[in-house]
C-alpha cells in the first residue's frame, strides 16, 4: 500500500535589510575581523531595527511571501507551529501571532522550543499531523530575533548571532518524495553550557537580573563545540547508514549554521565535498532557528525533485537532529 507522507511544498525566508559587518563588530567591542573569519566563518549578520518588531515580524514577512508565492489563502492552512527561542512574549505563543497578521484564521497554533534544532524538531512534529491524514496544509515557520538577547558588550557571543526567519509549506503527498527519515535527540544535562539566565520562571525579571545581564545568551563556546561537532556528526552518518546512502547518493548537506568549522566536520565525516554543503554563514551568522530555512530558500532553484537532503541541526538543551528529506519539486 502507497504511504501518506508529508512533503514541503514551498519555501520563503527574510532577513531585516541592517548589516551589522565584522567591521562594525570591531568598534563595539576587542575583537577582529580576521579573529571571527577563522574562528566561525561569519563576515556579517542580519539585524531586525526598529522599536515595536519581534520575531513576529520575521515570521509574517516569511508567511505572507509564502502564501503569495504558494496561491494558498490563508483559510486553507489548518495548523502553523513556529520555532523559536526569542518569542515576542513569554505568552501568547508567537505562531498565535503570526496566524493573526496573516489572516490565518483556520488553523490552531503554538510554539516550539528547542532551540537551535527547533525547526527540524517543528518539520517532524508537522510531518506527523501530516501522516495521520486529517491535516492537509500545515506552516513551519522558524524564526527568531537574536539581537533581542545578545549583549553587545561580550564579544564572545555578539559577532556569532543574527536575525532571521523562515517558512515552509508541508503538504501530503503519495509520491516517493518528502520526509523518509529522521532521529531526534536531547540531552538536559547540557543546559549548564548554553542558557538563559533569568526571565524564566526559576529567576523572574528583577533590578539584579538586568544588572548582571542575566536576559543574555550565556554560552561557554567550547563546551558546545564539542558536543555539536560529535553530534551533529554522529546523528548525520547514522542516518546515511541505515538508509544504505553513500556519499555520492546525497544531493545536499543541509547544517544548521553555527560555525564554519562545525559544518566542514560533519561534512568529512560523511564523506561530501564542499559543493554539496549548504553553507551561507557568512552572510547571515548562527540565526537559531532561521538558518534552515534560510539555506532551503536561497538554495531552491537548484534543488530537483527526488534529490536526497540530510538536514542536520544541534543546539542548546541540549538538543540535536538530523532529518533525510527527499526533496518534492522542481523549481
Ligand atoms: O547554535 C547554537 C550552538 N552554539 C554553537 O554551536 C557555538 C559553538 N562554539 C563555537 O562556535 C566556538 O566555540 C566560538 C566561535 C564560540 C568560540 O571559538 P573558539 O575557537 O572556541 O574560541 P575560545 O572560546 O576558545 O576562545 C579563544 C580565545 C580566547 O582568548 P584567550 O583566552 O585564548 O586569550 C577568547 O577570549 O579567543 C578569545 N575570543 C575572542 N577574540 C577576539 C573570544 N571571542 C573573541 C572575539 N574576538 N569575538
Amino acid at each position: 500500500m502507497r504511504k501518506l507522507k508529508a512533503a514541503i511544498s514551498s519555501i520563503n525566508a527574510y532577513a531585516p535589510d541592517y548589516i551589522l559587518t565584522n567591521q562594525e563588530l570591531e568598534t563595539m567591542v576587542d575583537t577582529s575581523d580576521e579573529w571571527i573569519t577563522t574562528r566561525t566563518g561569519i563576515k556579517e549578520r542580519h539585524i531586525l531595527k526598529g522599536n515595536g518588531l519581534g520575531t513576529s515580524y520575521l515570521g509574517v514577512k516569511a508567511v505572507n511571501g509564502l502564501l503569495k508565492k504558494s496561491g494558498t489563502s490563508p483559510d486553507e492552512i489548518d495548523l502553523l507551529i513556529c520555532a523559536t527561542v526569542t518569542p515576542d512574549m513569554q505568552f501568547p505563543a508567537t505562531a498565535n501571532i503570526i496566524c493573526d497578521k496573516t489572516g490565518i484564521k483556520n488553523a490552531f497554533s503554538f510554539d516550539l522550543n528547542a532551540a537551535c534544532s527547533g525547526f527540524i524538531y517543528s518539520l517532524i512534529t508537522a510531518s506527523k499531523y501530516i501522516e495521520s491524514g486529517v491535516y492537509k496544509k500545515i506552516i513551519v515557520v522558524g524564526a527568531d530575533k537574536m539581537s533581542s538577547i545578545v549583549n553587545y558588550t561580550d564579544r564572545q557571543t555578539c559577532v556569532i548571532f543574527g536575525d532571521a526567519g523562515g517558512a515552509v509549506l508541508l503538504e501530503p503527498t503519495y509520491e516517493d518524495v518528502g520526509f523518509i527519515d529522521y532521529i531526534l535527540r536531547s540531552d538536559g544535562s547540557g543546559r549548564v553550557h548554553l542558557h538563559q539566565k533569568a526571565g524564566g520562571s526559576v529567576k523572574p525579571a528583577s533590578h539584579e537580573s538586568v544588572d548582571e545581564k542575566q536576559h543574555f545568551v550565556y554560552q561557554e563556546g567550547q563546551a558546545v563545540f564539542k558536543f555539536a561537532v560529535t553530534n551533529m556528526a554522529d546523528i548525520s552518518v547514522e542516518i546515511m547508514n541505515r538508509n544504505n546512502m553513500k556519499s555520492e547518493d546525497i544531493a545536499w548537506l543541509v547544517p544548521h549554521q553555527a560555525n564554519l568549522r562545525i559544518i566542514e566536520a560533519t561534512a568529512r565525516r560523511m564523506g561530501l565535498e564542499k559543493d554539496k554543503v549548504m553553507i551561507n554563514i557568512q552572510k547571515y551568522g548562527n540565526t537559531t532557528n532561521g538558518t534552515i530555512p534560510l539555506l532551503l530558500w536561497e538554495w531552491e532553484n537548484q534543488l530537483k525533485k527526488g534529490d536526497n537532503l540530510i538536514v542536520s541541526a544541534f543546539g542548546g538543551g541540549f538538543t540535536w537532529g538530523t532529518i533525510y528529506v527527499k526533496w518534492a519539486y522542481d523549481s
